[in-house]
């Protein structure tokens, strides 16, 4: 969703500001902008990828040391150069950039329109800029009071950041429940400058030392020295931290789309995240966020999971293992519902958050309201320092590194990892689990990371396989148990990259209406490897094949059975039930991929969709 980024320093900002824009391309969005502060405010916006910004700006003066740019992905207003950030005050003064949505702006529009203001764009942001400068004219305050009257008004989330002509030394920033990270640089002369943006990939290249702001929290940089405030104007002491991400991790390394590169990185990302926690010959997992909360976690009356998207997936998956191992009622929630009904949550209760981005409005509004009420949160979160993670009683980092493709590749399987090492983890200490079974799936976690190098040898034949299905119109996903989150997760991954319309259902559930569907032209994918429920999904796809569906099967080595029944196969190394879930996704990862690309969809940056979600 929406990125910004902005540079106070001494040195060309617009070219900073212009790759920074870049590099948040992949959290999605529908036009850019870009706002440069030398003398006098210019502001130039364009509907389209900021490559459509770049040739508006082609042959201008670009020459300023301080600039600040925005992608955004529409939510009041049709995606055009008018509704594109940075917004202008109605006096010419301000300009503003703003992430996140605000609620009350009919009300405070209509106020503004009561005293003669008129606005030149549908978005709450530009009613913001102009309620600010308002409270400046008539209070006689300057920017920075204004702008902590205009919150204390406000009601949801934002992170936004105002320039003003009259201060050309200065940016002010605020956040809440949007991301802001500030990186604190030195030029080749030694004097400081500052970076601020959605997430760290923009400043990653110029400086390590970042700091992430909280929500309530203000910042105001000027003349080079920057101070931290909360919006009751008391000074706060900034927490620098050193970044730990490499530049390399956010460059596509030779492969032609993220998607593919996060795919292939796989072996490495879960043999990352194991690395350190699982000692397989010993027989050990370390884990200090559920070693250091153990007896809350093993004593959990219940255990309820909130998450989006392909991190709900993964949830779902990790529901079957917690039961399965550790003997405890585990419920499963999208966050979005989670946060608007008015859950039971009883002392006891643990709740897990998982999200590889961090930021993803409706799961941090979620456990914020669980955390309300007295449960406990235990976060599984891939974005080292994101919110989610400081909110977060304890939790577990998922070591896949920065994911860039919008559709979740890395971060999902790295997940399942994670998510079995802490049911294992409370399974060993409650005593739920036997020794033998306890050794058997430390050893196959063990194996994992090459299993999953072998399976990605499979990469040419689905190739294939997506020339023969691309110009399918639907396609159904079907698995059993464990399966049954992979087969949603597949389909979830076809309609994102591909735009072909895909469901996922449990394969016996499809007798009561998907079976409707099939005929001799729609492919309907078998999440079918062997596991309790193999007989079973048998029957499903003879059931299948009686109605003359096209059968793809992913399959585990020397299944003859399922084979000769199937139109096509996908043949998976062997695993225990409980981790195939692991193995299984990739082939259906790379089939979405190569469909994708077959048809010439834009894999990495699919329409309408944001990599991270921060407006609910
Ligand atoms: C968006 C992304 C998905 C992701 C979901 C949840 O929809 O496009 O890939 O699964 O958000 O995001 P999170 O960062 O919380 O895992």
């Amino acid at each position: 969703m929406c990125g910004i980024v902005a540079y106070i320093g001494s040195r060309e900002a617009s070219p900073i500001v212009l790759k920074g824009l870049k590099r948040l391309e992949y959290r999605g969005y529908d036009s850019a902008g870009i706002a440069l502060l030398n003398q006098h405010l210019t502001i130039y916006k364009k509907k389209g990828k900021v490559a459509d910004l770049e040739e508006t700006l082609a042959g201008r003066n670009l020459h300023a040391q301080v600039a600040m740019g925005h992608t955004r992905w529409a939510t009041h207003g049709e995606p055009s150069d008018r509704n594109a950030h940075p917004h202008r005050s109605a006096d010419g003064k301000l300009a503003m950039i703003h992430n996140g949505i605000i609620e009350n702006y009919t009300q405070l529009k209509s106020e503004l329109v009561h005293k003669g203001y008129t606005f030149t764009s549908d978005t709450d942001t530009e009613v913001l800029l102009n309620f600010i400068e308002d409270i400046r004219q008539n209070n006689g305050c300057g920017l920075e009071e204004a702008l902590r009257i205009a919150l204390k008004r406000v009601t949801g989330a934002y992170v936004l950041i105002l320039m003003d002509e009259d201060q050309p030394d200065m940016l002010i920033a605020a956040r809440k429940g949007s991301p802001l990270v500030i990186g604190i640089g030195k030029d080749e002369h030694g004097k400081t400058e500052h970076f601020l943006a959605s997430d760290a990939s923009p400043i990653v290249e110029y400086t390590r030392e970042v700091i992430y702001v909280n929500d309530h929290e203000l910042v105001i940089i000027k003349a080079g020295e920057l101070v931290l405030k909360n919006l009751g104007n008391e000074t706060l002491t900034p927490f620098v931290q050193r970044l730990d991400l490499e530049l390399a991790a956010i460059e596509k390394g030779g492969y032609e789309h993220f998607m593919l590169k996060e795919i292939f990185e796989q072996p490495d990302t879960l043999f990352d995240c194991l690395r350190g926690r699982l000692d397989s010959q010993k027989g050990t997992l370390t884990m200090a966020g559920v070693e250091n909360h153990i007896g809350q976690l093993k004593n959990a009356s219940r255990i309820v999971i909130v998450a989006c998207g392909t991190s709900w997936h993964a949830g779902l998956i990790a529901e079957y293992i917690i039961e399965e191992l550790c003997r405890i009622p585990v419920e499963v929630e999208y966050a979005s519902e989670f946060r608007y009904r008015n859950p039971v949550i009883n002392k006891g209760d643990v709740i897990i958050a998982i999200s590889q981005s961090g930021e993803t409005a409706d799961t941090i509004v979620a456990i914020g309201k669980a955390k309300e009420q007295g449960a406990f949160i235990f976060g599984v979160i891939n974005a080292v320092g994101s919110s989610i993670s400081r909110i977060s009683h304890a939790g577990a980092y998922t070591h896949a590194g920065p994911e860039i493709g919008v559709a979740s590749t890395k971060a999902f399987t790295a997940q399942l990892a994670i998510l079995t090492v802490i049911a294992l983890k409370i399974a060993h200490e409650k005593g739920s689990i036997s020794n033998t079974r306890y050794r058997g799936l430390l050893d196959e976690l063990h194996k994992i990371p090459q299993k999953a190098r072998e399976t990605l040898l499979l990469n040419d034949s689905i190739r294939d396989l997506a020339i023969k299905y691309k110009d399918a119109k639907d396609a159904l996903y079907l698995g059993r148990g464990y399966n049954f989150p992979v087969a949603l997760e597949g389909a979830l991954k076809l309609k994102e990259i591909s735009y072909i319309h895909a469901e996922g259902y449990p394969a016996a559930e499809m007798k009561h209406g998907p079976i409707a569907l099939v005929d001799d032209t729609l492919p309907v994918i078998f999440v079918a490897t062997k596991d309790s429920c193999y007989h079973k999904i048998v029957s499903n796809i003879q059931e299948i094949k009686a109605r003359k569906g096209l059968v793809i099967a992913v399959i585990s080595e020397g299944d003859q059975t399922i084979a000769n029944m199937s139109d096509d196969c996908i043949v998976v190394p062997e695993t225990d039930e409980l981790l195939a879930p692991i193995l299984n996704t990739i082939p259906l990862q790379l089939l979405a991929y190569h469909i994708g690309i077959a048809k010439g969809c834009d894999v990495d940056k699919p329409r309408n969709l944001a990599k991270s979600v921060t407006v609910e």
